[in-house]
């Protein structure tokens, strides 16, 4: 079958990635081909063709994107998803989906979840990396009911899953983000402060009987710094950005990279949690921008600015 799909052809910023035709490779048995109907962006994605982590020429040209949601098209033999038997016409994410900057991808069954009927396409294709690396990093920090978090970069794609989450669990959440922000932070319960000088001093003059938990979705000296300084039990920070200043402080180091934990058992369980909590109402996938799948660039360049508030999704 013949898909379109977005590559990188070089390392370097967002001009490297342009369109191609290319085949699809068959599905085999236990696997599904899945039309895809929308594709989350995350910073992850330009990372990778930055040079971020490396830039070995075998790699290229290199397919983007790593989580999508549409359509069952074909299915190979009887095949159960990680919520139930997968059929053709069935709605579904697909998570993680190498590649799945593109019209179609093709994906072991285990990693196709059946879609929440209440949330659209373009929101179920950004629910799963942001909220599975946002339930990872508030189990890290042993967040709990009665608990006052604090979450560094809580406007992001990341954050505004944790900031739910938290919130829903029972915790109270102090949450850094630029003023724009903080109107919608305290419509999902938080407390939003916004972050730059004096932030620590702000932090306590909101939480005077302190903070139990801290974590990292920014990696700023300043997120690194405040979390260290206001959390008294270190075991109870966690970074997701590995190269920013709380990894180096001692936060526990989450997802990618030599030293970080990868929760890839926490993660993978985390995805039908995510989706009761959407169907329960009590989880929302915030779409800031939608992009045309050959304007992924242009939807890149904008990521990278690293300003965007909820996902930045491509429509095939
Ligand atoms: N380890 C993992 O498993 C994992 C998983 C997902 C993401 N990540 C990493 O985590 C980071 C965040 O990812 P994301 O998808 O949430 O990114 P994102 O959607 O681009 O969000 C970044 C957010 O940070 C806010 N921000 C900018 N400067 C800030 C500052 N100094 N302090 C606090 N907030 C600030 C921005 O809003 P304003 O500018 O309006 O404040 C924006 O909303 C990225 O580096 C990503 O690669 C790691």
């Amino acid at each position: 079958m013949k898909i379109t799909a977005v590559v990188a052809t070089k390392y370097g910023g967002p001009d490297v990635v342009s369109l191609i035709d290319t085949e699809l490779v068959e599905p085999i048995s236990g696997q599904v081909l899945v039309e895809v109907r929308a594709a989350a962006t995350n910073p992850i994605d330009y990372k990778f063709f930055s040079g971020h982590y490396g830039d070995d020429p075998s790699k290229l040209p290199m397919r983007l994107g790593l989580e999508v949601a549409g359509v069952v098209l074909a299915t190979v033999g009887e095949v159960t998803g990680p919520s139930a038997p997968l059929h053709v016409g069935d709605e579904v994410i697909v998570y993680p989906a190498p590649g799945g900057y593109a019209t179609a991808v093709v994906t072991d069954a285990e990693l196709a979840v059946a879609k929440p009927q209440n949330m659209s396409f373009e929101e179920a294709s950004g629910l799963m990396l942001c909220g599975t690396t946002a339930i990872h990093a508030l189990r890290a920090a042993s967040v709990r009911a009665g608990n006052t978090v604090l979450i560094n970069g809580a406007s992001g794609g990341v954050g505004l899953m944790a900031v739910q989450i938290a919130v829903a669990d029972g915790a109270r959440v102090i949450a850094t983000a630029s003023t724009t922000q903080h109107e919608l932070l305290r419509s999902l319960g938080a407390e939003p402060v916004v972050y730059g000088g004096g932030l620590l001093e702000r932090i306590r003059e909101l939480a005077p009987d302190g903070v139990d938990a801290a974590i990292d979705l920014i990696g700023t000296d300043e997120a690194g710094d405040v979390s260290v300084a206001l959390v008294a039990d270190h075991s109870r920070l966690a970074t997701i950005v590995g190269s920013g200043k709380g990894a180096r402080l001692g936060m526990q180091a989450l997802g990618m990279g030599p030293n970080a934990d990868p929760g890839v058992a926490i993660r993978s369980a985390a995805r039908l949690d995510l989706v009761r909590r959407v169907e329960e109402g009590s989880l929302k996938v915030f779409v800031d921008a939608t992009f045309a799948l050959a304007d992924a660039g242009d939807a890149l360049r904008d990521l990278a600015q690293g300003h965007s508030h909820g996902k930045i999704v491509l429509i095939p």
